[in-house]
């Protein structure tokens, strides 16, 4: 969610929109409303001290979002309607839920403020960790494992933009990481993961890797290519109600894993694609952006080399 990389972001350093001030103050009154009280206090002592935290803000904010907006029954019925279709519409191809956090930039604000808490406790580290970026709903578990240089294509069309990709993952003192697992995934040309696509190989465009001993990967893959989200759903209702596109920039899925570090979950950007200036998630960072390059290779047509930097994990 940086500045440059996303209007919206530039959108909140300008003018309130109208109506903060008001909804400021509604607000402030809920606050000691009795029946936003009452409800708050119904919760039981024994409700766990993080639920109470979460529950009570949300109570809160639910009231005040419905006094501000001074929202009326079939309104709120549409919006029960919505949330029931978004869930009736997930199964393990398909994440409504996740889709319509992402268009309200939900996903990319929970992974900012994760990244923050994070950062926080790596203040004395020599170099940044790589940023982490949201994880969208297309990941699945189980991707196959290749040795490193293997083509996580299964089935190559004639133009594919083959590419070979490599590179080093370190830790924040810059000593590689051996035996660290990057797990890549992207759509295939046509902009479709392959669980959203029957002419697909299961598994097509994903794979597991992982580092030698001096924290070096190397695969094969395609140069992404921009994709409209899935939008023939709630999310997709809602981006047309607000006028917006369903256009994600190009980008690369990685996950990397390693006993000791802090997993990270991230996506690259491939610099050219305008997306990533207005991205449908507001999922973009700037650091997150890269150059493919046209290879002298026989065999692929770019290169990409991407390094990674991994925090250590904070909780052993
Ligand atoms: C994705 O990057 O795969 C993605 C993220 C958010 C919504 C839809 C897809
Ligand atoms: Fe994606």
């Amino acid at each position: 969610m940086s500045a440059s990389h996303n209007p919206s972001a530039d959108r909140s350093a300008a003018p309130q929109p109208a109506g903060a001030d008001q909804a400021l103050e509604t607000f402030k009154a809920t606050l000691s409303d009795p029946f936003t009280n009452n409800v708050i206090n119904a919760m039981s002592p024994e409700t766990p001290e993080r639920a109470r935290v979460v529950l009570t803000s949300l109570i809160r904010h639910l009231h005040s979002f419905a006094r501000d907006v001074q929202l009326l029954s079939p309104e709120w019925m549409l919006g029960v309607n919505t949330l029931n279709r978004a869930g009736q519409m997930s199964d393990d191809k398909r994440n409504e839920g996740v889709l319509v956090s992402d268009v309200l930039g939900l996903e990319a604000l929970v992974d900012q403020i994760t990244q923050e808490s994070m950062s926080k406790m790596t203040v004395d580290a020599l170099k940044p960790a790589t940023l982490s970026c949201i994880l969208g709903p297309f990941f699945r578990e189980d991707a196959p494992k290749y040795e490193n240089g293997a083509d996580i294509v299964q089935k190559h069309g004639e133009d594919d933009p083959t590419t070979f990709m490599d590179g080093h993952i370190y830790d924040l003192a810059g000593n590689p990481v051996e035996g660290a697992e990057i797990d890549l995934w992207h759509t295939n040309p046509n902009g479709l993961y392959e669980q959203q696509d029957p002419d697909q190989p299961e598994y097509n465009n994903r794979g597991k890797f992982f580092t030698d001993k001096n924290g070096y990967y190397s695969l094969k893959c395609l140069c992404p290519t921009s994709y409209p989200i899935p939008y023939d759903g709630p999310a997709g209702d809602m981006l047309k109600l607000m006028g917006r596109h369903p256009m994600r920039p190009a980008h690369i899925h990685i996950m990397v894993r390693k006993a000791g570090y802090a997993p990270l979950t991230t996506q690259i950007y491939d610099s050219r694609d305008p997306y990533t200036l207005d991205d449908s998630v507001f999922a973009v960072k700037d650091s997150l952006v890269v150059h493919f390059v046209d290879s002298k290779r026989d065999d692929v047509k770019y290169e990409l080399t991407y390094d990674i930097h991994l925090s250590q994990a904070h909780n052993e």
